[in-house]
């Protein structure tokens, strides 16, 4: 099995260059379903979520010419079928955003039921209010959600919770509805406002978001663009905690340091020190790291795509921290695998209770989901000897070229078949 082996206890050093933000990726991509004419999309992360998406548009029929690993070129005029039903399409999540830009342009849309991280329970009710507010006749049948009407119709749609996605995909199908659509409740995360601009560049008419309210004016059609998409925020925030957890110095570029606010002031208060320039964050510590308490909140709040990269540094901090998750309610099956390392996390509802341990030990663990993945990589990376993290296609979803990355920060970590005892002690040599 193809795994990460980490021969840990390293300080991360030195400068790393952050990729586009997958998560507006996502829905940028599904935005060129919009118009006719060519888009252009660049800045976008080389990730397998992207690369399938790209794929799926391909499949419609649309023009797609990748340009180089981070822009690509689209032209839906020539798209020849409204259904995205296949099984890939169904293994992500970003799929849901095909509902949205399909019945903008053309009044229907047939897509595979969303799938993605097992991180708990994921409705789309908000997703179909919102859709079914606009006029649509939504069905949901054998895995497949069919979406349809003669014309989209402006109105007001208050969320029951600021959800990403259905933010997103609101936007997609309203930005060419008849008349003007309010949002209340809108999700605010940098990749809302990334979508905003994007649609908005295409002559979109999209305002407010990031705020409590959202305004859309429905357009007659929108036209071409070139747009390049945010730094990530996710993938920026898993390299600052990444520096902390193996006491290193780590310049992280090509960012927003306003979007890693919430977790520059977690690492100040645990004793890390951060130095912030207009578009990179430095991140040192020197020492071992003191216990807090984190909750999971919709952004501003802290962001629940770094709980288990944050849990997993205060799991070696000093002191007992309590990390509350509020957004997800299955977001800690990587606890049992740091407990395989000797973490001592107790989970209770959703509440982590995290007494911190001076030192892991090394194991062989798996990547349970995206993040929690990466926050196994950490944990691997801050120990002494070797660790093994295996599954990671998961983490593939999300991080571009993330071993290539870390040992530029000076990581000894490399992609092998973990079965393999010849490639393990090839690794082993290597590194000594
Ligand atoms: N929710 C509903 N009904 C809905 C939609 C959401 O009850 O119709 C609830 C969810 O159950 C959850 C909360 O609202 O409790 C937030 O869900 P949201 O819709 O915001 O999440 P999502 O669209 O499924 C996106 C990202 C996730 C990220 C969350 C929260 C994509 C493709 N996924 O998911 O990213 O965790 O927003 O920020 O954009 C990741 O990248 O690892 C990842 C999981």
């Amino acid at each position: 099995m193809r795994g990460f082996i980490i021969k840990g206890g390293t300080p991360l050093a030195g400068e790393v260059i952050i990729d586009g933000a997958k998560n507006a990726a996502l829905g940028i991509l599904a935005g060129s379903l919009l118009t006719d004419d060519d888009v252009i999309i660049e800045n976008i992360p080389d990730v397998s979520d992207i690369n399938l998406m790209i794929k799926a548009i391909g499949n419609t029929g649309a023009r797609v010419d990748r340009l180089d690993a981070h822009s690509v070129k689209i032209n839906c005029s020539t798209i020849e079928t409204y259904a995205l039903d296949n099984d890939d399409i169904g293994k992500m999540r970003g799929s849901y955003y095909f509902i949205g830009a399909l019945l903008g342009k053309y009044k229907q849309a047939s897509v595979a039921f969303p799938g993605g991280c097992d991180i708990g329970s994921r409705p789309i009710d908000q997703h179909i209010k919102g859709f079914e507010a606009l006029g649509a006749n939504i069905k949901v049948e054998s895995g497949i959600i069919e979406a349809s009407t003669k014309e989209l119709k402006g109105n007001h749609i208050y969320l029951d919770s600021p959800s990403v996605g259905a933010t997103i995909n609101i936007m997609l199908a309203a930005v060419l509805a008849k008349g003007q659509t309010i949002i209340e409740n809108p999700a605010k995360e940098p990749h809302i406002v990334d979508v905003a601009n994007f649609l908005n560049s295409m002559g979109g008419n999209v305002k407010g978001a990031g705020t409590d309210v959202i305004r859309i004016k429905g357009a007659e059609r929108l036209h071409g663009s070139t747009y390049s998409i945010i730094p990530d925020q996710i993938e920026a925030g898993t390299y600052m905690i990444a520096a902390a957890a193996t006491r290193g110095d780590v310049v992280i570029k090509n960012i927003i340091p306003k979007h890693l606010e919430a977790i520059s002031a977690k690492l100040v208060e645990i004793g890390a020190e951060i130095e912030e320039s207009d578009d990179s964050i430095r991140v040192v510590a020197t020492k071992r790291l003191s216990h807090t308490n984190v909750k999971t909140l919709p952004y501003p709040g802290f962001p629940t795509d770094m709980q288990p990269q944050i849990s997993t540094l205060l799991a070696l901090s000093e002191g007992t921290s309590i990390v509350t998750e509020t957004i997800f309610d299955n977001r800690f099956k990587f606890v049992d695998e740091l407990a395989r390392m000797g973490a001592h996390v107790k989970v209770e509802g959703n509440s982590a209770i995290i007494e911190g341990v001076d030192r892991l030990s090394n194991a062989r663990i798996y990547a349970p989901d995206l993040r929690a993945g990466a926050a196994l990589v950490i944990a691997g990376l801050a120990t002494e000897g070797i660790t093994t993290v295996q599954q990671i296609e998961y983490i593939e979803r999300g991080y571009e070229r993330f071993d290539e990355k870390l040992r530029g920060l000076g990581a000894a970590i490399a992609i092998v078949n973990v079965d393999d005892s010849n490639e393990v002690e090839k690794f082993k040599l290597r590194i000594v």
